[in-house]
């Protein structure tokens, strides 16, 4: 019979301070085959884990659940137990004691990488590095506009930018946030809470607009965003951070000759599993060289996870938030 175990559960939708609840009597995960068993050592909070609490994801886990998408744990049993990984749970998520990852699609953390950069490092920069190379196909030279820079997906899409060669443009919500963004090395940065970013984004690239404009954000920054774009710019559709999806107007993409981009990083290991460990191993040769490096704004105990998600819902944070047991 399996143990029990203590994972903080969510038995009603809701704001995750309310809805959250640390419980001591869960029970222990089961592997099948093909499946490891880890113990949590350290999980990235992503913003979805808070739209999953409130019920707005695209994905809707059945009630009760664990939220925490991206993790490193230690493997618990079997040739491989002692070696820690890094990767995504399979059902339940890591803000518990336990997880279950596919073997497959979980890796070894390199020697010298600090847990909470490397539990940041999975689902964030995997999401970019697919956005910007496979999607919108970045080229060195170009102009890549990210928003949000200062955040989780932010801050990697700015060094996954200059990695790649381009000259990078960030937005942010206040001086605080824009200092961030020069700081990871952006050649422009712009408090979009203070200033309009069309016209900036349009001085900086004489006139022509970035061409590539990578948005978390959505609402009025994508509305916004198509003012900016070049001809022949791809606009990537990461996420709705304000809490709105913008149109898209045909009409708009045809006249001015761009390409809007969906992204859905969690959807590859069901079409294209075989751009997981591929994504994954060009992160790690990037790594190798420092080009990227994840910036951990918060190292918690695992017990603040309710304080944590609102914080990162109410704008609060800073790069990633890493959750340590
Ligand atoms: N497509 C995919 O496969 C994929 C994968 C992972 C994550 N995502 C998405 O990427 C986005 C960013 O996720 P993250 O975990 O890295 O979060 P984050 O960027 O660290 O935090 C969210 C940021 O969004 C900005 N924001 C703008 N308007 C906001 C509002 N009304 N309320 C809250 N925040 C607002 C804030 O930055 P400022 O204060 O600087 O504006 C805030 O710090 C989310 O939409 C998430 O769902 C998508």
């Amino acid at each position: 019979m399996a143990g029990l175990m203590r994972a903080w559960r969510v038995h009603e939708l809701g704001e995750p301070q309310d809805v959250l609840r640390l419980e001591t009597d869960v029970p222990e995960p089961v592997p099948r085959p093909g499946q490891l068993r880890l113990k949590v050592d350290a999980v990235a909070l992503n913003f979805p884990d808070l739209l999953m609490c409130r019920g707005i994801y695209q994905e809707k886990p059945a009630l009760p659940f664990t939220p925490g998408a991206e993790l490193v744990g230690t493997v618990m049993d079997g040739p491989r137990a002692g070696e820690q990984l890094m990767g995504s749970p399979v059902g339940d998520g890591g803000l518990g004691e336990q997880v279950l990852v596919n073997e497959a699609r979980a890796f070894p953390v390199p020697d010298g990488m600090p847990l909470a950069k490397a539990a940041a490092m999975w689902v964030t920069y995997s999401t970019g590095h697919a956005g910007l190379h496979r999607r919108a196909r970045l080229q060195e030279g170009e102009t890549l506009l990210v928003h949000a820079g200062a955040g989780g997906v932010g801050s990697a899409a700015i060094q996954l930018g200059l990695a790649a060669g381009a000259r990078v443009i960030a937005t942010a919500g206040g001086p605080e946030k824009v200092q961030v963004c020069r700081d990871l090395g952006a050649d422009i940065a712009i408090d979009y809470l203070s200033e309009d970013f069309v016209p900036i984004v349009k001085d900086a690239t004489g006139g022509e607009g970035a061409d590539v404009i990578y948005d978390p954000v959505g609402g009025d920054v994508f509305d916004k965003s198509r003012k900016c774009i070049a001809f022949e710019g791809r606009i990537v559709i990461v996420g709705f951070t304000s809490g709105r999806f913008a149109d898209a107007p045909t009409n708009h993409a045809l006249v001015k000759n761009y390409s809007v981009l969906g992204l859905h990083w969690g959807l590859y290991g069901k079409k294209r599993p075989e751009v997981i460990p591929e994504v994954h191993q060009a992160l790690m040769r990037l790594w190798d060289q420092r080009l990227i490096d994840p910036l951990v704004g918060a190292e918690l105990p695992m017990s603040e996870a309710p304080a944590a998600l609102a914080r990162l819902g109410e704008r609060g944070t800073v790069g990633k938030v890493v959750l340590l047991p």
